[in-house]
Parts: C-alpha cells; sequence; structure tokens
C-alpha cells in the first residue's frame, strides 16, 4: 500500500454533483433510510409506466432480492425515447471506427429509428419477451441497437465478447438456449479481421435451436450462408416501420444474461433484471464521472463485458449523455491513438483499464505528449487493482495533474459500481478503490467469518441488497447461492480480499479464489485446465496466475504429459492451440512448465499454493511442505522452473 501521496479534490470538482458534505449525507440516508433514499433515487433517474409497491425485499441466504416490485418500465424508452424533446439531435453514440479516417455520430433521434426497426426485424423473426437473443459482435453501433431493440421488446440478450472461441459461443448459445444470434460477417481491430461470422456457423453446427442469424456487413468479406437461417441484416432491418411500440416489463423481468468465470465449472451466466440495474448504471455514471450535459464520455471496453453494457450502453444513455464507442485498440496504428481520439472528439471523461494504461506507460511519454487532451476532465479505471506507479503515470502525463482518477471497484455480478472515489467528494489515494457508493454497506470478515472492525484485512463482502445486484446463475439458482451467499452465512461474497486503512479508503487486493485476472478478463484456473488435458498426451494439469508487468496477471500453467509422451515444441503449441480453441486467445498461457508430477497432499489434493510460489518465483517462501506426499516433486519444479 502507498501512502506517499493524497491527492485533496481539486478546486474544479468543487460544484461537482457531489460534494463531501452531500456524499456523507446521502450515503447516511441510503444506509439508514433505504426505502426513501432509493425511491428518490428512482424517481429522479428513471421514467416508469406504473410505480412500486415494495423499493427492496431482499433474503440472502435464498440468494434473492427484489427491487421496485409491481412497477413496470421500459429500458430503451428510458435510455432513448424519453430524452427526445430535448436531445433529439444531440449525439447519442459518437463511433469511432478501428480506421482514424472513420467515425460516425448517431443522434437520439436516428437511434430511435435504429433501434425500433431492428426491434421490429426480431418480432418478425417470431422474437418474443423472454427469449434469449446471443449477440456476437463487433465494437459497430449496431452492437448497441441489438441490446436496445432487445430491451424495447422485453427480449434477453445475452452478449458474448467477439475474442471468444466458436466453442465457447455454442456453450454459452446452448445454456441460455439463444434460438436467434446477431453477429457480422467479421470483426476489425487494429487492422486485423476477426471471423465473426464463421465462428458463429461453427458454433451453430451443434446449436439446432437457432432459427435466426442476423448478419451484419462490416468489412464485406465472403461469408458461408445457411439459406433460412441467415439473414442480412442491412437489408432486413431497412425494410422495417421505424415505429415499434415499446413492451412495458416488470422492474424485475430479466433485462440481459453475461457469462462469466468463476473457480470451478463452466462460466455462468449471470442474469440482470430491469429496473434496479438500470438504476445503480444510471446513477453511478452520472455521480462517479460527475457526468455533465453536452459532454463527451468514452470507455474502452468492449461490449462483451459487464463494463461496456453498464457505461458505454445503459448507463449513458440513461443519461442522456454522449457515449463514445472505439471499434479499435489503443495501440494502433500506434500509441498516440486514445489521445488523438480524445482531441479528434474533445473527449471530457476518459475511463479505461490498468493493463491499458501499463501498456502505453513502457511506450513513454511522448505518443501522450504529442497531443493536447485539454479537453479531458476525469480518469477513471476498473477491472482490476492498479499499482501506483502506473496511477501516478495516467495522472500526471495523461491527465497533466488536472484530472482525478476514479478507481472503480466491481463485477459483472454488481452490474455496477460499488466502491470508488467520487472525484468532488474524496481526496485520491493512488491504488485505492476508496469509499462504498450510496447503498452500498460493506464488511471485511476473518476466516471465521468475524467482522473486522477499523483497520484491517480480509475477506470482501457486501452486508445487504444492492439494486443492480445479480439475481440468479441462468438455469441454476443454487449455484448463486453456493456461490456467493453460502461462504459466509448472510453475506454477498465477493471472492475478493481488501484492506481498510486508517482513514477507511478500501484497497483491493484481488482475489482469493482460483480466478486470474488477465489484463482486466477474468478467467477460472480450471477452464484453462480442462482445455488442457483435453490433449490425449497430457495427464494433468494445473494452471495459476503470476505477476506480469503488462497483463496484471499472467497465466502459468504446469503440465504433465502421459508416459512415454514427448515434451516437444509441437506439443507445447498444440496446448496452447487448445486453449485458443476451447476459450480463446485471452486464455494462452504464458508459460508452460512440463511438470513429471504436481505437488500433492497424501489424500490426492494439489497443493496449489506451493505452485502458485514457484510460478510467482518466491521460493524462500512456500510456506508447510510437511503435508507433501512426495516433497521431491516440488525440489524437480523449482529446478526446472523456465527463467522469466
Ligand atoms: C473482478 C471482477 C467490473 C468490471 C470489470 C471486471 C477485479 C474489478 C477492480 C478495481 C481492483 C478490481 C476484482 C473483481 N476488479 N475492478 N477497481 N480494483 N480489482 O469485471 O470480469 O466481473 O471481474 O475484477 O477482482 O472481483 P469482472
Amino acid at each position: 500500500m502507498s501512502e506517499h501521496h493524497v491527492y485533496p479534490v481539486p478546486e474544479s470538482f468543487k460544484d461537482a454533483h457531489i460534494t463531501p458534505e452531500r456524499y456523507e449525507q446521502m450515503y447516511r440516508q441510503s444506509i439508514d433510510e433505504p426505502e426513501i433514499f432509493f425511491g428518490n433515487l428512482a424517481q429522479e433517474f428513471l421514467s416508469w409506466d406504473t410505480s412500486w409497491n415494495t423499493v427492496c425485499r431482499y433474503d440472502f441466504p435464498k440468494g434473492e432480492a427484489e427491487w421496485f416490485s409491481g412497477a413496470s418500465l421500459n429500458i430503451s424508452v428510458n435510455c432513448i425515447d424519453r430524452h427526445l424533446p430535448e436531445r433529439a439531435n444531440q449525439t447519442a453514440l459518437l463511433w469511432e471506427g478501428d480506421d482514424p479516417s472513420e467515425s460516425q455520430h448517431i443522434t437520439y433521434a436516428e437511434l430511435k429509428d435504429e433501434v425500433s426497426q431492428l426491434a421490429n426485424a426480431l418480432i418478425a423473426r417470431g422474437v418474443t419477451k423472454g427469449d434469449r437473443v446471443c449477440i456476437y459482435m463487433p465494437m459497430i453501433p449496431q452492437a448497441a441497437y441489438a441490446m436496445l431493440a432487445c430491451a424495447r421488446i422485453g427480449a434477453v440478450h445475452s452478449v458474448v465478447f467477439g475474442g471468444f472461441s466458436p466453442e465457447a459461443l455454442k456453450d454459452r448459445i446452448l445454456d441460455s438456449d439463444c434460438q436467434t444470434v446477431i453477429t457480422a460477417d467479421e470483426g476489425l481491430r487494429g487492422g486485423k479481421r476477426v471471423p465473426l461470422k464463421a465462428n458463429v456457423d461453427k458454433a451453430l453446427a451443434a446449436c439446432p435451436n437457432v432459427h435466426t442469424c442476423l448478419v451484419v456487413k462490416r468489412t464485406g468479406s465472403d461469408v458461408d450462408w445457411s439459406e433460412g437461417r441467415d439473414v442480412w441484416y442491412e437489408e432486413f432491418v431497412a425494410s422495417q416501420s421505424i415505429d415499434c411500440a415499446p413492451v412495458s416489463v416488470a422492474a424485475e423481468d430479466p433485462l440481459f444474461i453475461l457469462y462469466t468465470s468463476g473457480s470451478t465449472g463452466k462460466p455462468k451466466g449471470v442474469l440482470h433484471t430491469s429496473a434496479g440495474y438500470l438504476l445503480q448504471a444510471a446513477a453511478t455514471f452520472k455521480y462517479v464521472f460527475d457526468y455533465r450535459d453536452g459532454e463527451v464520455f468514452w470507455c474502452t471496453a468492449d461490449v462483451g463485458w459487464v463494463t461496456g453494457h453498464s457505461y458505454i450502453v445503459y448507463g449513458p444513455l440513461a443519461n442522456g449523455a454522449t457515449s463514445l464507442m472505439f471499434e479499435g485498440v489503443p495501440t494502433y496504428p500506434d500509441a498516440s491513438r486514445c489521445w488523438e481520439v480524445i482531441d479528434k472528439h474533445k473527449v471530457s471523461i476518459f475511463y479505461t483499464a490498468p493493463t491499458a494504461i501499463r501498456a502505453l506507460h513502457v511506450q513513454g511519454d511522448e505518443p501522450v505528449k504529442r497531443t493536447s487532451r485539454a479537453s479531458l476532465r476525469l480518469l477513471g479505471t476498473v477491472g482490476e487493482p492498479i499499482n501506483p506507479e502506473a496511477w501516478e503515470w495516467y495522472y500526471k502525463v495523461v491527465g497533466d495533474s488536472r484530472c482525478p482518477i476514479v478507481d472503480t471497484w466491481w463485477q459483472t455480478e454488481t452490474g455496477a459500481h460499488m466502491i470508488t472515489p467520487l472525484p468532488g467528494a474524496h481526496a485520491l489515494k493512488p491504488g485505492s478503490a476508496s469509499f462504498p457508493f450510496f447503498g452500498v454497506e460493506l464488511a471485511l470478515l476473518n476466516e471465521d467469518g468475524s467482522e473486522i472492525e477499523g483497520e484491517g484485512a480480509g475477506y470482501l463482502v457486501v452486508k445487504r441488497s444492492w439494486p443492480s445486484q445479480i439475481r440468479s446463475v441462468y438455469g441454476d439458482h443454487q449455484r448463486l447461492i453456493d456461490t456467493y451467499f453460502s461462504t459466509y452465512k448472510g453475506y454477498y461474497f465477493t471472492g475478493d480480499g481488501a484492506m481498510r486503512d486508517a482513514d477507511g479508503y478500501y484497497w483491493i487486493t484481488g482475489r482469493v479464489d482460483d480466478v486470474l485476472n488477465v489484463s482486466g478478463h477474468r478467467m477460472g484456473t480450471a477452464e484453462v485446465e480442462s482445455a488442457l488435458v483435453l490433449h490425449e498426451g497430457i495427464a494433468e494439469a494445473a494452471v495459476v496466475g503470476f505477476p506480469h508487468d503488462i497483463k496484471g496477471q499472467g497465466i502459468y500453467a504446469y503440465v504433465t504429459p502421459m508416459a512415454g509422451v514427448e515434451k516437444s515444441d509441437a506439443l507445447f503449441k498444440e496446448l496452447i492451440d487448445l486453449c485458443v480453441a476451447e476459450i480463446g486467445p485471452i486464455a494462452k498461457p504464458d508459460i508452460i512448465q512440463w511438470a513429471p508430477a504436481l505437488p500433492k497432499t497424501r489424500s490426492g489434493k494439489i497443493m496449489r499454493r506451493i505452485l502458485r510460489k514457484i510460478a510467482e518465483n518466491e521460493l524462500d517462501s512456500l510456506g508447510d511442505t510437511s503435508t507433501l506426499a512426495d516433497p521431491s516433486v516440488v525440489e524437480n519444479l523449482i529446478q526446472e522452473r523456465p527463467q522469466t
């Protein structure tokens, strides 16, 4: 923990939406009188068709939560139609292409037409309320149209990141029985093409229930065509009416499913519902980013992750903001790209991941300094702990020591920000996610489940429901209970460790389970292990994380070949290819160490703690090795450890 520097609220944020006094008063009320606080917030931020009976009712041990039950609304109306009287001609989505010469402004009026036409196209293909629609798209406006079109008719979207493999896509389509897929011929990232339609074709070979695949023409390349199932987006959507009556849904009707990795088994379909999710996405967007009317907000995430859902689409649009959507990558054509885009579109607020900041930091200051960035007012980070060095560079070089940084802690399961500084209310400590958002009541627990008071470190848990809480694991409610509500009774268990300092600031220390965070992407070690052992030459595999300068965590795989199998370069490559095929390029191991055997207890349990230490190169602190069945296994792994 770096306590070197504290950055006070700058003069320019003294008139922020949330001042220190307002934070104290609003936080207090959100905890002491949640019905009043959230009732007011819901009136202020959302437009309702009918009002609620109860603000909140929840039962953690049963994994149940209901917000605004009895109320109804439509999410696309909240994100589009209701803004039309004042904002019809304001840019809603500002799209910046992979190629720096391509960009497009989509106004709120145009957004309404696009979304309505697509919604009508879905209806024409038989999609109705409650049906699941898979969205496997590049970062183009149609990805946002697709999400909002589902919301308009009460269909449930399941966005699958375009970097996932056909195999991973297939699993996700089948798990939630999506019968409609929306995709593009190809994606374009950093000048490279991504064969999305070809991936969908491979996945759909095993998905007989999919009746419709809508295909956006992005690059115009040749694609295979399944007559009857495949439909060109442009032609079909353009032929639809621009009027589509929004379907009023219940506050607790599902809005989307988003798959995320856990420590065991296949990825879980995190289910979010409508009103509570949108309320917290909207309120955090306005308060955490101190958003002012007319500003351009840029979140660099992909819509395939929750960050893209909440802070490219739902949060900004619910506030009538201008949201920049970027198709490319931060280093293409070169390391100045982000800063050039900021100048080009006069971006006020820039929100990205620590891994991107580190990757740009190593390129030096020059690519930043050759741009102006005068429009920037606020910076943000998300996805993993930020090391104070990266924070300081972001602050001093990118933000010219003028822009506060909000380090936002949250999860796919929390739907929106949970712990974050508010730029007008809190002095910043580099590396600390700082304080709970309104309505978020936290605790740190000891191993035995007792609460830590004051300063200390422990397991991070949440003590009460919040509006954008995960409602279920799609198709497996018991798994929700087992994963989040069973470890510590009466709490939501985050899977993270954290520390609270003497000033009450929270510092997230990282996952305490077998979940990796590789370049801000969440991955279960079990998923990578399952991919590796699919190889017939492999007997066993154990995967752990290790510190990586750019990625935050790298993937370190210990692999035991079958007797007689040669540990060749060819085998090495086949294993990497398997991870890419089963999961996607983000799951490529950084290091594969051949392990004649894995360290196990006498009862046969793999001692991951020791494997982690070896991967981290912390060979002096292996800890207690007395329960090892065969200590020589560890000696061998240490001797054979590849240089990193
Ligand atoms: C995990 C959730 C939430 C959007 C992106 C990731 C880690 C997230 C921070 C932060 C330290 C963070 C946690 C968390 N994490 N934000 N500001 N500081 N760690 O969503 O894929 O669901 O991953 O990301 O470990 O549990 P996700």
